[in-house]
């Protein structure tokens, strides 16, 4: 296809024509003799540089940043001695604006703070910054997928609607059938308490004793009241569930093997990947989101026990740097000890071993009978990315368990059932997209992660 990416990949070519290359203006300048177009197409953050020699009683005049534009026919110029390797030249007759702009257009050249461009959901993702990280995205995701099909996993897909609440943090958001036909009194889901899925884990499970290896990639829902850069009440989470491992370790090792080879595909296509701008404030540059991805792969990655990192935290905290929650076995470790564990080994880091009672009620129990079979990935500066456990697969125990946290017994029939029907040890894990996406990419906030985000304070369109 014609588009500004392909164009840009044969930028060394001898000059040519091309028909028909369409896109929106970034930029125009008028000079006395000549009119220089950005244009982009969204497919690069990088821009095609458009030479139109100026002639009076043509469109130039309107061209304004914004207008969707189509040349209808162009040459294309090596241009050895400018920056960008080559430009277009084309006709003034040969423009057609197909879509116009307003006078207050709001995306401008100049540069727009990421507050600015949040309050605008159906223009920002025109901007570089984001448009490049929905790019990025893209990418990632693909590479994910290319991974868990070379590890002979099966895509497939949990539902979205459940009576289950897998966390059991009580943050659901529960769903009313209210038929646009009128009957609108309906107050549960056609008579039954139904809510948007916070985790796809539960149905996996019964998947994974189908299939033995498979993975989702799921929008997940929870009703957070946290306004933090990491929390979102929509959120993408990939998970994987695996049968036949009682091992956490062999779950790590899959998780760090997974985000090496997305960090692998990233660095093969660096040179794409960032916009040729500045980034946007608070946010990494590209130099050092590279210096990153080159860490993450050339490292292997700690794994500590919950234990000993409430002892280093501890430490830390008595002697160097007081943290707002004092550091404390059988609490959950806060989101500042998890950044900090992450910078003390300047580089991502397993948590194994939690005490039960930070966790939820399907991880398996060690035989120390305090901590369960659980890991937590924390990372520099966004914290925990990744959750997962092996499964308490034994029948009884799980009963125990649910019995003591006092759990609606007879609405998980169905999850209890699997224990007693070739059950077999298993163990899976979590991972938020979005902040795997940010956190690569050296964004600040999960929002900019996803096109379109849902928050308790932010706008629904
Ligand atoms: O740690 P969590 O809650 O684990 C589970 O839900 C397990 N059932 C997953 C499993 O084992 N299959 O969530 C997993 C990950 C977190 O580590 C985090 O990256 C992300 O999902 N996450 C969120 N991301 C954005 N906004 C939120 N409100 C999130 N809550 C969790
Ligand atoms: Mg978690």
């Amino acid at each position: 296809p014609l588009t500004v990416k392909n164009l840009l990949r044969y930028a060394k070519s001898p000059s040519a024509t091309v028909k028909e290359v369409q896109g929106w203006i970034k930029s125009v300048r008028i000079l006395k003799k000549m009119a220089f177009i950005d244009l982009s197409d969204g497919t690069s953050s990088q821009t095609l540089k458009i030479v139109v020699p100026r002639q009076d009683g043509t469109i130039l005049k309107q061209l304004r940043t914004g207008q969707s534009l189509k040349i209808a026919e162009a040459i294309w110029k090596p241009t050895p001695t400018r920056e960008q390797p080559f430009e277009l030249e084309a006709k003034a007759d040969d423009l057609k604006i197909l879509g116009s702009v307003p006078e207050n257009y709001p995306l401008q050249k100049k540069y727009h703070t990421l507050a600015f461009l949040r309050t605008l959901p159906t223009l920002k993702h025109r901007s570089n910054y984001l448009g490049a990280l929905l790019r990025f995205r893209s990418i990632v995701e693909n590479s994910l997928s290319e991974f868990f099909t070379s590890r002979d996993f099966t895509k497939t897909n949990p539902p979205i609607l459940t009576a289950a609440d897998c966390e059991g943090a009580g943050e659901l958001f529960s769903v009313n059938a209210q038929s646009s036909k009128g009957n609108s009194d309906v107050n549960s889901y056609f008579g039954k308490s139904t809510y948007l899925t916070v985790s796809g884990q539960l149905h996996l499970e019964v998947l994974a004793l189908a299939l033995g290896r498979c993975w989702s990639l799921i929008p997940c829902f929870r009703a957070e009241e946290s306004d933090t850069n990491r929390h979102l009440s929509e959120f993408w989470m990939l998970e994987a569930e695996i049968s036949f491992v009682d091992d956490v370790r062999v779950l790590t090792s899959l998780v760090e093997d997974g985000i090496k080879h997305v960090v692998q595909s990233c660095l093969a296509q660096k040179t794409s990947i960032f916009p040729t701008i500045v980034p946007q404030e608070g946010a990494e540059s590209p130099e050092m989101a590279i210096k990153l991805w080159e860490d993450i792969v050339n490292k292997s990655w700690p794994v500590l026990t919950y234990t000993e990192a409430i002892s280093l935290l501890e430490k830390q905290h008595d002697s160097i740097q007081k943290f707002t929650f004092p550091p404390q076995w059988g609490q959950a470790l806060q989101s500042e000890h998890e950044k900090w564990l992450a910078s003390y080994f300047n580089a991502p880091v397993f948590v194994i071993d939690y005490p039960r009672d930070c966790k939820a009620f399907y991880m398996k129990q060690n035989s120390d009978g305090k901590t369960v079979a659980c890991f937590d990935l924390v990372v520099p500066k966004m914290g925990e990315i990744v959750g997962g456990s092996i499964r308490e697969d034994n029948y009884e125990l799980l009963v125990q368990e649910m019995e003591r946290r006092n759990m609606n017994m007879p609405s998980m029939e169905w999850y209890l059932s699997l224990r007693q029907n070739g059950s077999a040890p298993h163990g899976g894990f979590g991972l938020g997209l979005e902040r795997l996406v940010a956190w690569l990419f050296g964004a600040q906030n999960v929002r900019d992660g996803v096109p379109f985000y849902r928050s308790a304070n932010g706008s629904i369109e």
